[in-house]
């Protein structure tokens, strides 16, 4: 098992090149597998997740492999349209999956995702989406088969906002017979990226970005070239790193008009943030001031999965800082590590309140999911002493290196 192993108090400084999102990679890997052909992902970042679902292209019929950033899928042969139990544990989004399959196959068959990291997290509006599509979907003992022959266009309402259900709204969409309208559409970049693919691949789809997507059937896909988006929730890491140590960083091939509630937030912390083409850079100076409230919402507010980053940043801040975490349940698991750092923050609900010290002190901890990860490793910079981070496993699902690109910065860590 490795550990990261990190000494806080050196301040940052340096140019770090952001990596392709990890959110737009996963949905269209999913989607290669509906194109008869060969799709090439281009900036396609390599994590964990990102490997999960190569092998799950793997297991269904694809030949897939990766030249530098770039990644090859080939799936112009036969596909099958069941994915073990084991892959389907291994990552939540994989039940991208199930309208990707079934618009392909006309059928799929796959458990339904483990793990629930962040409290509950359903699929009642995945499924709901696909029935609006005339997809037949039982389920017993885990395990969940779809059926549809060729999906029907149809009206979408999605009741409430969920980028994964939008996803796979989408995808479905994209091969069955006549319109879909998707109402209440999630309005994710991320969304808006999928659908550049989509495109370049043949299909008809418009509104990405906007609340209602529409979506004109066709009878086949071909395969496709697209370059991913840089990844916001990676920059955010990075940009709440040097608020936290202090100092200045650049980052390159990131997207600062994607950024713009992040970055609000940390220049309301007191740091100094500009923008150009591609590029974001932060100072800090002097102290951080708290930010006062962060309310995380559906895009265009501020998301969730910059929460924790933004959070341990903030430990230091003068004042105090509330935040109101409004999508998932279980998004403070890395508060009780920030406390034993000495952080006072506390949780109420979808509420933290975090009084700002003048002190954290490194200890030894483990990450309990991936952004809280991020959290502990942010917070660990501007500690005191050690700190010994473990639960890397689930930090690989989301960052290339985080240690190697911290080191880069000038911060002291390393990884054994
Ligand atoms: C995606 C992102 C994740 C991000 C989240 C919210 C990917 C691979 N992951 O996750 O990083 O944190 O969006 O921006 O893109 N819900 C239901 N029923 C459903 C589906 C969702 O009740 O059928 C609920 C969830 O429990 C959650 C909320 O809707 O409370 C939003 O979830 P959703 O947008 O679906 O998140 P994901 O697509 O899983």
């Amino acid at each position: 098992m490795s550990v990261l192993k990190i000494v806080g108090g050196r301040r940052l400084s340096g140019s770090v090149r952001v990596q392709g999102a990890k959110n737009s990679a996963l949905p269209m890997l999913a989607a290669s597998v509906m194109t008869e052909g060969i799709s090439v992902l281009r900036n396609c970042p390599a994590l964990s997740d990102v490997e999960t679902t190569l092998e799950i292209l793997r297991h269904v019929g694809c030949r897939v492999y990766r030249d530098g950033d770039a990644v090859y899928v080939d799936a112009s042969g036969p596909i099958s349209p069941e994915v073990p139990d084991e892959l389907m544990r291994r990552m939540r989004s994989s039940v991208i999956f199930l309208g990707a399959l079934l618009a392909r196959c006309g059928e799929a068959a796959l458990s339904l995702p483990g793990g629930c990291e962040l409290g509950p997290r359903p699929v009642d509006l995945h499924l709901l989406a696909l029935r609006a599509l005339g997809a037949e979907i039982t389920e017993a003992a885990g395990r969940l088969c779809c059926r549809a022959g060729r999906l029907r266009g149809g009206h979408i309402d999605l009741p409430a906002v969920s980028v994964g259900a939008t996803e796979n709204a989408m995808l479905a969409a994209c091969l069955a017979e006549g319109t879909t309208v998707i109402t209440g559409a999630a309005r994710e970049p991320e969304i808006q990226d999928l659908q550049a693919f989509l495109r370049a691949a043949g299909a008809l789809v418009s509104g990405a970005g906007s609340g209602v997507i529409r979506i004109r059937g066709v009878e086949k896909l071909r395969g496709a070239e697209h370059r991913i988006i840089p990844d916001r929730i990676a920059a955010a890491t990075w940009l709440a790193a040097c608020a936290s140590a202090g100092g200045s960083v650049r980052l390159y091939d990131a997207d600062p008009g994607r950024c713009g509630p992040i970055l609000q937030v940390l220049r309301r912390m007191g740091c100094s943030v500009s923008t150009g083409e591609g590029l974001i850079t932060l100072e800090r100076r002097g102290g951080l001031v708290s930010p006062r409230s962060v309310v995380t919402r559906p895009y265009p507010g501020f998301p969730t999965d910059a929460q924790p980053p933004l959070m341990a940043a903030a430990l230091r801040a003068r004042g105090t800082t509330v935040m109101i975490e409004t999508i998932f349940e279980a998004r403070y698991r890395h508060v009780p590590a920030l406390r034993r750092m000495g952080a006072d923050v506390r949780t109420e609900g979808k509420t933290a309140v975090i009084r700002g010290v003048e002190r954290l002190r490194g200890t030894e901890t483990a990450a309990a999911d991936l952004r809280g990860g991020a959290a502990l490793a942010v917070a660990a910079l501007a500690a005191e002493g050690e700190t010994v981070l473990g639960g890397l496993q689930h930090v690989d699902r989301g960052y290339e290196d985080l240690a190697g690109t911290l080191a880069a910065l000038g911060a002291e860590v390393i990884r054994i």
